[in-house]
């Protein structure tokens, strides 16, 4: 009897034991493995874009496997982390004049270059702008906005449920609704073959996902997520994921993405939407005495929210004593906590179709798949001052406060036109 207790005791220590060698090793160990794997690919070109874009331009498609391509990204940008100002400074300038961009890379066979390329080096500058601009913001300590000083570990658990892991290619997507994110997700899921289509077998194909399948959170796995599989390691596990991950976001005009909101929520008839923020809205600050109880009735008698009603209740204070901001118009920066997790390319729906096809080919998947076409009735900023045009300056203004560390941390400037009379 004693001798079988003693040994399950050491069954159970030494499993213990395993357990916690494995996380120690991963967390410390894995960084230099990476190391001397580069160390050994001597024919792989460190990945020196910076400095010259000739050796970033002329070694693709030599065979490079997705995960090697990666984990150099990664280690460029572990390694060159910290030197992030003084180079990017450098690129800036650069940018100014083609001349003296083109004086400083010598050896660079600049015939041989195509317009395609030609395009992608300017869209990697645009890239170290954004960056730069939004690690400049969050190390700025005149520049305040809620929670922005807190630690990527005091960030409550369900607010990083916008945080879509793939560990088969090492990538991390922070989705933004409103912000093609529907196209990312499929993404996702093709690259993480976390949905099976009929046939069993992963989507190939990323527009092949039924829409219903790409939102029902299930088919992602999402930071918010792993207490399940790592319980209370799981920060520990997320940590050395965005350390070693490629993570990325995409962002839109602050103002544009609320218009684009309401009109996919408000314009158009959705049951959830009506029911939850349709009817507060309306009893609210509407003249409706009986506001309609489903979103058919309220659609047939026109007791719709005006885009004006739904700017008072974002500005109302009691919203959100009830309950969060919908993701749809929560901002950016409470969604995906750029100040806590240093991204490492920031894409723009402006410019999503270069953005796309820069991402991809920094992930060396853009043999794999084209990002798919958006072919919805986008909404244009240049319908801005009409949206805007019967909101009271004083709520524009308001509106803009709430908003604002969306428009300075992405480099979108002031919409002066609306702020001023
Ligand atoms: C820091 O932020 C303040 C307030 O937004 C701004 O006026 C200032 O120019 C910023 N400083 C730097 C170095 O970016
Ligand atoms: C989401 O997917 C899960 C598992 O595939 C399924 O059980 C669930 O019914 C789906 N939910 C919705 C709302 O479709
Ligand atoms: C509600 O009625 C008041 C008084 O009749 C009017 O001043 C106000 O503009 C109305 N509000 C809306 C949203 O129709
Ligand atoms: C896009 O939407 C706007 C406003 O909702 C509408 O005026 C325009 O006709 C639409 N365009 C297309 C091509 O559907």
């Amino acid at each position: 009897m004693t001798k079988s207790r003693l040994f399950c005791l050491l069954v159970v220590l030494g499993s213990a034991f395993m357990v916690l060698f494995i996380i120690v090793y991963w967390d410390n160990v894995g960084t230099a493995n990476f190391n001397l794997h580069t160390s050994f690919s001597k024919s792989y070109p460190t990945h020196e874009s910076v400095e010259s874009p000739s050796s970033d331009l002329s070694t693709e498609n030599n065979g490079i496997s997705d995960v090697d391509r990666f984990l150099d990204n990664f280690l460029n940008f572990a390694t060159t982390k910290n030197e992030v100002p003084s180079t990017k400074g450098e690129k800036l300038v650069q940018r100014g004049g083609s001349n003296s961009f083109e004086e400083n890379v010598r050896g660079y066979d600049w015939s041989s270059r195509t317009k395609l390329e030609e395009a992608i080096l300017d869209q990697e500058l645009i890239q170290e702008e954004r960056k730069l601009n939004l690690r400049s913001y969050c190390a700025n300590s005149s520049f305040n906005f809620p929670f922005k000083d807190r630690d990527f570990d005091e960030i409550p658990n369900k607010e990083l449920d916008h945080l879509v892991v793939d560990d088969r290619h090492g990538i991390i997507y922070c989705y933004v609704p409103k912000v093609a994110c529907t196209n990312w997700k499929r993404v996702m899921i093709v690259l993480s073959e976390s949905l099976l289509d009929k046939k069993g077998a992963p989507y190939q194909d990323p527009l092949e996902i039924p829409r219903e399948d790409v939102h029902n959170t299930s088919n992602h796995l999402t930071f918010n997520k792993f207490w399940r599989r790592y319980g209370k390691f799981s920060k520990h596990m997320m940590k050395i994921k965005l350390k070693k991950y490629t993570k990325f976001l995409f962002v839109r005009d602050p103002f544009v993405r609320l218009i684009s909101a309401f009109r996919s929520k408000f314009e158009l008839e959705n049951e959830d939407f009506y029911k939850t923020f349709a009817i507060p809205i309306l009893t609210r600050y509407s003249n409706w005495t009986n506001v309609p109880t489903s979103a058919g009735e309220a659609f047939s008698s026109g007791a719709k929210p005006s885009f004006s009603q739904f700017i008072q209740y974002l500005l109302d204070a009691r919203t959100e004593e009830q309950r969060p901001f919908n993701e749809h118009w929560r901002q950016v920066y409470r969604l995906c906590h750029p100040c806590q997790i240093e991204y490492d390319f920031v894409g723009k729906l402006e410019t999503l179709d270069e953005d796309a096809a820069l991402l991809l080919r920094q992930l060396n998947l853009d043999s794999l798949f084209q990002f798919p076409p958006s072919y919805r009735n986008r909404t244009a900023s240049s319908w801005e001052e009409d949206w805007f045009s019967k909101i009271p300056l004083e709520w524009r203004q308001k509106l803009y406060k709430l908003y604002e560390p969306d428009f300075v941390l992405f480099g979108y400037p002031k919409p002066e036109n609306i702020l001023k009379v």
